[in-house]
């Protein structure tokens, strides 16, 4: 049963919810599954042979060599395409290179101050061919390990499309995250090289990433060669010998380079998230199965036709960018649009200008933003031409119905449908979702799982829940994008996803179904946190705070937040001599941006004598949770939480088990 349903601001409204939008027949008709019961047709033949479904799904792109054996599964490893070799470059790029294709957009760009760049596929083509073979020039084999620190400029896809042209693994870092996050991840997959920008634009700032690179690779032994594409032009400091600009390399570079054709389980890239416990885990995805199911998911889900020119708001920093901004939309032939800047920046209504000038017809986003938006005002919205727009997404964490309701009419105008995309990136794509010509959608609900994604809400024993009973959400069959391992850790692969449910995996996300079995995710059930539709461990935070040499410990608990969905609590023991006040507040909430980066800085801190703790010394969080939520430090005032009060409660609690 789920006793954390933190991350769900709006769960009592979640409840209470009965809307239903069906979707309109000129939608339903251009649709690739145009009902109901052509869905539940697919999901059946689906369920019934995953493999041959696969099979099918993975037979639609371009493979070097065709696979032997669609599946091994060795719990809890699973090889998909076994003897089969493909290219995920080659089939982002070079399959529509020998089409009409080669003149489309692949890239519109939009940086910040407002310049601007198209790509089409067959210059896409010619630089991520070129920087390849920088790469190459510069030591990277087969197999070697890639990191990416940039912000959101063509150069980041091109980067990412030319480590997956001759097989070296990829392993992009969030340009928010701090030179500590940045060695700890570069020492963690031994990567050789780093591809970087002098810097990023972001609310008309220009922010020196450079120096962040500088700082980390102090203490990063493996790293032999950095790459900075410049961006910003500020002054930077370039280290003779390591250090090379991208102009340089790029004007002597050939634009001839084949892509390797790769064994289907070569690694594709490793990724960086939140656990619930100790140090940030490489998810590791693999070739041959994750191009399958993203590839496709993005076909489905989105509908995506031709014409279509669509935007995913995400930074590529994160899974979403990697699945539904680069190998999604490129492998199927469309135009995706590039921003790097704030939603705000200019003025709140940057993202409806983008839409309106570039006549985006497909609007991916997060729940937080909206939220965000709804705050700022409708008549940011209302007074850009949207009738572009004809499908709209979400994801990331729950969507409120309120959020929900004000997207589908300030934005989508009642004529688009919502697309709420429930995944992780453990699994690679996307898991559940609506897809737009079939599925009658619910405010606040994924809805059903995507054929050949066996789902449930299941017990801790495993047995199905009845319909609206809560439970945890599990995978119960391999698919094709799943994660292979936790980069160098196999152990915590398995405890962390496969010893919670016997033989399913465990998502970490507690959920109900309704009577129509659609999925509502009711929030983490482990001691991660959802903010702002980024993941965060609390555990991490902790540490990041008790590394001050003022914490004598520390636990972070998160609470409803209107706009970000949770914010972060700290509660915090001092070391005696010190003394709790503004001052310091101020100075533990930048020593974990420091550590780890803003995203992950409390939002309050409060002071503590003690934690409350049961007797074998685990820290009480359901107690500081609900103090969190109940009660606001505001301004200047320095509280010291009594505990004493929570004495009583700890009591009943464990009288209670
Ligand atoms: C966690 C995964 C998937 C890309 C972005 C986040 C939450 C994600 C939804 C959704 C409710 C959602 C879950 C999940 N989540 N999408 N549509 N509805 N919750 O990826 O950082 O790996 O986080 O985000 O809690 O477990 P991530």
């Amino acid at each position: 049963m789920p006793t954390n349903t933190e991350s769900n601001a709006g769960i009592s409204s979640v409840l209470h919810e009965q809307r239903v939008f069906k979707p309109g027949p000129e939608f339903s008709e251009g649709a690739t599954i145009k009902s109901m019961d052509e869905y539940e047709k697919q999901y059946k033949i689906a369920a019934d042979d995953p493999q041959k479904y696969w099979a099918n799904v993975a037979s639609q792109y371009h493979w070097f060599k065709k696979w032997d054996t669609v599946l091994e599964w060795n719990e809890p490893f699973s090889k998909w395409f076994v003897g089969g070799e493909t290219n995920l470059c080659y089939n982002a790029l070079d399959v529509h290179i020998n089409t009409w294709r080669k003149n489309k957009a692949a890239i519109i760009w939009e940086g910040e101050p407002g310049d601007q760049r198209t790509l089409t596929y067959l210059q896409l083509h010619r630089e991520v061919s070129k920087f390849a073979n920088v790469l190459k020039r510069r030591g990277i084999q087969k197999g070697d390990r890639v990191a990416i620190y940039m912000g959101m400029t063509p150069e980041l896809v091109i980067a990412v499309l030319a480590c997956a042209r001759i097989g070296a693994v990829h392993n992009v870092i969030f340009a928010g995250f701090s030179a500590h996050a940045l060695t700890e991840r570069i020492n963690d997959s031994h990567a050789k090289m780093i591809v970087c920008a002098d810097g990023t634009i972001r609310r008309g700032k220009s922010l020196n990433l450079k120096e962040v690179v500088d700082e980390a690779l102090v203490d990063t032994p493996s790293i032999q060669n950095v790459i900075v594409y410049q961006r910003t032009k500020e002054t930077i400091h370039m280290q003779d010998g390591r250090d090379h600009w991208w102009h340089d390399l790029m004007g002597l570079a050939s634009e001839y380079c084949p892509a390797e054709s790769l064994d289907s389980e070569h690694p594709l890239f490793i990724l960086y998230t939140s656990g619930s416990t100790g140090k940030p885990k490489g998810i590791l995805h693999s070739t041959g199965g994750y191009m399958t199911h993203v590839a496709n998911s993005f076909k489905h889900v989105f509908d995506v036709k031709e014409q279509d020119i669509y935007w995913c708001t995400a930074d590529i920093g994160w899974i979403t960018g990697h699945s539904y901004m680069i190998y999604g939309p490129l492998i199927n032939g469309s135009t995706i649009v590039v921003y790097e800047g704030a939603p705000n920046y200019p003025q709140w209504d940057r993202f409806w200008d983008i839409i309106q000038r570039h006549k985006v017809t497909i609007f991916y986003t997060a729940p937080t933003a909206i939220r965000a938006f709804i705050r700022a005002g409708d008549e940011w919205v209302t007074k850009h031409d949207l009738s572009s727009l004809r499908l709209l997404g979400t994801v990331g964490e729950p969507i409120n119905p309120e959020a929900w309701m004000w997207y589908y009419k300030n934005v989508g105008k009642e004529k688009c449908p919502i697309v709420d995309t429930w995944w992780q990136t453990e699994t690679g794509g996307i898991m559940i979702s609506p897809l737009p010509g079939a599925t009658p959608l619910k405010p606040g609900t994924a809805t059903r799982p995507l054929p050949g994604i066996l789902v449930d809400v299941v017990h801790k024993d495993g047995t199905p829940c009845q319909a609206n009973e809560g439970g945890f959400l599990v995978v119960k069959h391999p698919w094709p994008s799943m994660l292979r391992t936790i980069y160098g850790d196999e152990e915590r692969y398995k405890t962390t996803y496969w010893s919670e449910v016997d033989g399913m995996y465990f998502t970490g996300d507690g959920a109900r179904k309704d009577n129509d079995g659609y999925i509502w995710i009711m929030g983490r059930v482990d001691d991660v946190v959802n903010i702002s539709g980024h993941r965060l461990g609390t555990s991490e935070v902790e540490s990041a705070l008790v590394s001050h040499e003022a914490v004598a410990e520390a636990a972070v608990v998160s609470r409803p937040d209107e706009v970000k969905g949770n914010a972060l609590v700290a509660f915090v023991t001092l070391k005696e001599e010190f003394e709790g006040n503004q001052k310091l507040r101020e100075e533990l909430r930048a020593h974990v941006a420091k550590e780890i980066g803003p995203i992950a800085k409390p939002d309050d801190v409060r002071w503590a004598a003690a934690l409350p703790k049961t007797r074998s010394g685990k820290i009480m969080r359901r107690l500081l949770r609900e103090m969190a939520s109940s009660k606001e430090v505001k301004g200047d005032v320095t509280t010291l939480e009594d505990f004493t009060v929570l004495e009583k409660l700890r009591e009943e609690e464990e009288e209670s088990k």
